[in-house]
């Protein structure tokens, strides 16, 4: 049996490996090709791949082969010594060795023999996470295999620091955003669940039409951005009991282009999406909406998603305006608009999903002082 794969063959697998690298830009798929990798390089029976995270001082599997989340203190351990000592780690007798912990065995009712564990450094040397092999398939592990995982983990760390960096200002930034949005919206509506739920259902009603998953989460991000221009509407008119006179709800209309002034931005995508739903969510498919006319196509296909659902939404909400709808009520109120002021497919699947719909609704109910 060959237990070593030939030179060429293993230089194929790393130009392989640096264009998956490049293509994948989501993290967990990112570091599964690097642990199917690492583990194929050196004949290892499983890899695994810890984040350290400093403030629990634990390393937990982002990616693990054959077993589930596991989280363990990073004073214990071969992948701890990797972690805290910031060099390589390779153990041929793990029950023979001071560094193992055979804590993990005992949870997975796995047998460690041999383990190299390699810290994953960021460009300050500091480690953010550990990659781990275990069991070489045939033979023992060699210093030419630990050679190797570390050309893969430099690869692997530099692209995991990106990739957390990116997640953390991505996270960052939509909190932000969602927060704003809040705020707006927690001064007519009582509650902060209300953009959720368009968020979700408008996400919901974009994958049935067959939109990939990227734009999907586009719009599930951005939806609930649509009222935020409702900030800069007075408490008299936003706050009112009863219904609005001719000139509030001209001030009112206004929302959508204050919503779209705050969030445009040509030169990126995603506030370029959630200007555009601000300011077509009150557009018609028949052209009678505001603040444009716009009609048909010409409105945005986010947007048209969205006024369906935050109509749906307001009319099964109390409002200071006005009380909550039952649902056979809203979705045939849904349906009577069918053509005029709603787009006609997502009509077509906001019926359809019926079911769906309600179970998102009744999951994320209006509570108070829910900003988080
Ligand atoms: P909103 O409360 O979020 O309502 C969003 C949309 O849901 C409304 O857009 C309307 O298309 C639909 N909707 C809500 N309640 C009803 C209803 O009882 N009957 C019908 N047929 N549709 C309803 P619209 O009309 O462009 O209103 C935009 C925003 O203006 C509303 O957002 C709300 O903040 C405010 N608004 C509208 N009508 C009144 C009112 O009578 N009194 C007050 N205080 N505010 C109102
Ligand atoms: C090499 O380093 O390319 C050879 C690997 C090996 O034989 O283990
Ligand atoms: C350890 O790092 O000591 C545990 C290795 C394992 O079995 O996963
Ligand atoms: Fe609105
Ligand atoms: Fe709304």
């Amino acid at each position: 049996m060959d237990s070593c794969k030939g030179a060429e063959q293993k230089l194929k697998l790393l130009i392989e490996f640096g264009h998956v690298l490049i293509e994948k830009r989501d993290l967990d798929a990112m570091l599964h090709t690097i642990a199917d990798f690492a583990r194929e390089l050196v004949e290892a029976d499983r890899c695994s791949i810890y984040i350290y995270d400093k403030i629990h001082d634990t390393l937990w599997t982002k990616v693990a082969h054959e077993v589930g989340r596991i989280t363990i203190p990073a004073s214990k351990g071969v992948a701890g010594y990797a972690a805290l000592s910031k060099e390589v780690q390779v153990v041929v007798d793990a029950y023979n060795d001071f560094r193992f912990n055979p804590d993990v065995d005992m949870r997975t009712g796995y047998i460690t023999n041999q383990i190299i564990a390699i810290p994953l450094l960021d460009q300050k040397g500091e480690t953010i996470g550990v990659l781990q092999v275990l069991n070489k398939k045939e033979g023992h592990f060699t210093f030419d295999d630990a050679e190797m995982l570390l050309f893969v983990a430099n690869q692997a760390s530099a692209a995991l620091e990106t990739a957390l960096l990116y997640d953390e200002i991505r996270t960052t930034h939509l909190k932000l955003i969602t927060k704003l949005s809040s705020a707006a919206e927690f001064k007519d509506e009582e509650t902060s669940c209300h953009t959720k739920r368009v968020g979700e259902i408008s996400a919901l009603l974009a994958e049935c039409i067959g939109l990939d998953e990227e734009k999907v989460d586009l719009i599930r991000a951005t939806a609930p951005m649509h009222d935020i221009g409702k900030i800069g509407i007075p408490d008299a008119i936003l706050l009112k009991k009863g219904p609005l006179d001719e000139s509030e709800f001209e001030k009112m209309k206004e929302h959508t282009k204050i919503g779209y002034n705050i969030l445009e931005d040509h030169e990126n995508e995603f506030l370029h999406a959630a200007a555009l739903i601000a300011l077509e969510h009150h557009e018609h498919y028949d052209g009678n909406g505001y603040p444009e006319g716009k009609r048909g196509d010409e409105i945005s296909l986010p947007a048209r998603i969205v006024a369906v659902v935050d109509v749906f939404d307001a009319l099964t909400s109390d409002r200071p305006y006005k009380k909550a709808w039952d649902y056979d009520k809203a979705f045939e109120y849904i349906q009577s608009r069918e053509g005029l002021q709603f787009d006609p497919l997502i009509c077509y699947h906001f019926i359809e999903n019926r079911a769906e719909i309600i179970r998102i609704k009744e999951s994320l109910k209006d509570e108070k002082n829910s900003l988080d």
